[in-house]
């Protein structure tokens, strides 16, 4: 039975719109304010619309799609969103290139002084030719040469020794090797650079950097949003289709290394570099992330008490999870603290240089988990607090990511509405930052009362049904053609989130026995975090309201963190030492966290 409307889910941008059953996914994607590159104009004959649906059920192919999409495209599912129509509930996943515009992502971070010292070195060697006089085979001649040089230690796995014969032949005999203690893990022409991944799995975004072994230079650096959104969310619905599904883990595994390894293939073409020399990688994720990425099972995270099967730091090799580097690269990846702080809080701190911190430090990094660590006199407390997917713009009305025509500032004077859009497009929705703006600017404006009801007087302010609505942009301006707005229930969700995090804040503190006051360094990191507006975060009661020169955005520090764990071999005993020193502080067993919880839900 088809329904008479369909709810469409558009990802990764987080859109959802309401159509009547028989829209085509061109027309519904437009509805919700997403464009989608139609370059024939819905005909059918361009193939560029191309998406993924996930879930859902939408009209047989057409006679169009059967030409347009490939072969590997038919049997993986892809439709032309303007040959499918809604049937029912869908849920697509649109890949960046049949967007019009990107997504923001978010890529810098502080560069920190780091000591150079990567896990790979290279060796150059020189091998004699074979004759009829010398018919040794060609491993054999260059193990005899190594010995020659005292490194007769060395060892070949079979699949770098693979690349021997046509390297020695094309090199003039000559060869570099890229030495892994004893390993080899790569066989180059001579003088060819050693390069290095640097992975951010993020539950929402992946970041990647490529970094040049020899220099401790960034050479590219490359964002894309994580294709494993397509099946849920966030993590706890990530593992529920893991879970549920007989080969669930195996295809989020193989969704995100798919991705991977077209962003190297993007990094390696920006610099001039061949995949073979990427020699090393460094992976930083959650802990359901780096679960799902290693291939670890995710059953046990998903139910209490939510441990991880693996939280020590861990090396394997590139090519047993698919990823496609040097014949012989060895991926990393930094210890896990608990649960839901994992190696991405790790790399984040050192990435925002607190590994041998002395004064009084909170650093969080705001996401639908929030990791926050609290460093006192020597004592490194954490938490997670479950602050929801409100500041990725779900569950909010008019929510989205922070993608093209997003709203992410607002300021209201007086009657006056200013509103900004990333792009400077026609608003579609709005996202975290302009959300907490929002948020800020009515409780300084008195139209919200402690409990976040909206109250008072004001030109865009209406009762609809019995319901308070702001509208931020009216149906005239807005890319939508409808009103985009902010209700009860949208405040509701951020006082929850921001009551979640101070709520951590607060525990952290009086377990160290210290007040917001005693804080002397104040550190956010991600995303949304360098996107936030400090003062409407202290404004709702979020952030503490300490001196505003103790707060510092730092932007995406976990990658950051990635980088020195690949040029600087030091940095991961500091990333042990950091996971062993770490006392994780479990929220829900806190005799006070619902008296803290019960205040930080209120606004200032
Ligand atoms: S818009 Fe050209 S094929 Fe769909």
């Amino acid at each position: 039975v088809s329904k008479a409307t369909c709810i469409v889910i558009l990802q990764p941008v987080g859109r959802r719109v309401e159509v009547p059953a028989g829209t085509s996914l061109l027309d519904a994607a437009r509805l919700a304010g997403v464009e989608l590159v139609a370059l024939c104009g819905g005909e059918g004959t361009c193939g560029a619309c191309r998406l993924r649906p996930v879930e859902g059920r939408l009209s047989p192919l057409t006679r169009a799609e059967e030409s347009e999409l490939t072969p590997g495209d038919l049997s993986t599912g892809y439709r032309l969103a303007c040959q499918a129509q809604v049937l029912g509930d869908v849920r697509v996943d649109i890949p960046p290139e049949s967007l019009t515009a990107p997504q923001r992502l978010q890529l810098e971070g502080l560069e920190i002084p780091l000591e150079l010292d990567p896990a790979v070195i290279p060796l150059e060697v020189e091998v004699p030719p074979p004759s009829l006089a010398d018919l040794r085979a060609d491993l054999t001649r260059l193990r005899d040469t190594l010995a020659g040089i005292g490194r007769a230690e060395l060892h070949f796995s079979l699949e770098t020794a693979a690349s021997l014969p046509a390297r020695l032949r094309a090199s003039g005999w000559r060869l570099r090797l890229a030495l892994r203690g004893d390993q080899v893990v790569a066989i180059l022409p001579p003088g060819r650079g050693l390069f290095g991944l640097a992975v951010d799995i993020g539950t929402t975004k992946l970041a990647a950097y490529l970094v040049d072994l020899e220099t401790g230079r960034t050479a590219a650096k490359i964002g894309a949003m994580n294709p494993q959104i397509a099946y849920g969310e966030d993590v706890i619905s990530r593992i529920t289709f893991a879970n549920g599904h007989s080969d669930g883990a195996q295809t989020l595994q193989a969704r995100l290394v798919e991705e991977l390894n077209r962003m190297v293939g993007d990094l390696c073409a920006e610099a001039g570099v061949g995949r073979e020399q990427v020699v090393e990688a460094v992976a930083v994720g959650n802990t359901a992330m780096h679960h799902l990425f290693t291939g670890l099972p995710v059953r046990q995270l998903g139910e209490s008490p939510y441990v991880a099967a693996v939280a020590e730091a861990v090396e394997f090799p590139a090519r047993q999870v698919g990823l496609d580097l040097a014949a012989g690269a060895i991926v990393y990846m930094p210890p896990n603290i608990a649960g839901y702080v994992g190696a991405d809080h790790v790399a984040m701190l050192l990435g925002a240089g607190l590994g041998g911190v002395s004064q009084t430090t909170l650093a969080l990094d705001i996401g639908t988990n929030t990791e926050i660590s609290l460093f006192h006199q020597g004592r490194h407390l954490a938490c997670s607090c479950a602050s929801g997917p409100a500041f990725e713009g779900a569950h909010i009305k008019d929510g989205m990511r922070a993608a093209p025509g997003a709203i992410e500032r607002v300021r209201l004077s007086g009657d006056v509405v200013q509103v900004h859009t990333i792009g400077g497009q026609p608003a579609v929705g709005i996202c975290g930052s302009g959300i907490l703006d929002t948020v800020a600017g009515l409780l300084k404006a008195g139209m919200l009362d402690g409990r976040g009801v909206l109250r008072g007087m004001h030109p865009r302010l209406q009762i609809k049904a019995g319901q308070a609505e702001f509208i931020l942009v009216s149906a005239a301006e807005s890319g939508t053609h409808r009103d985009i707005k902010v209700g009860r229930k949208d405040i509701n969700e951020i006082q929850l989130a921001k009551a979640a995090i101070r709520t951590g804040i607060e525990i952290l503190l009086a377990d160290a026995g210290i007040s917001a006051s005693d804080i002397q360094s104040f550190i956010v990191a991600g995303a949304f975090g360098t996107y936030l507006d400090l003062e409407s975060a202290v404004r709702i009661g979020m952030f503490p309201d300490l001196p505003r020169e103790r707060f510092r955005q730092v932007g995406n520090a976990a990658g950051g963190g990635a980088r020195l764990l690949l040029a600087s071999t030091p940095q991961r005993a500091a990333a042990d030492a950091l996971a062993r020193r770490v006392e994780y502080v479990e929220l829900a067993n806190d005799a006070g966290f619902m008296d803290v919880y019960v205040k930080a839900l209120a606004f200032p």
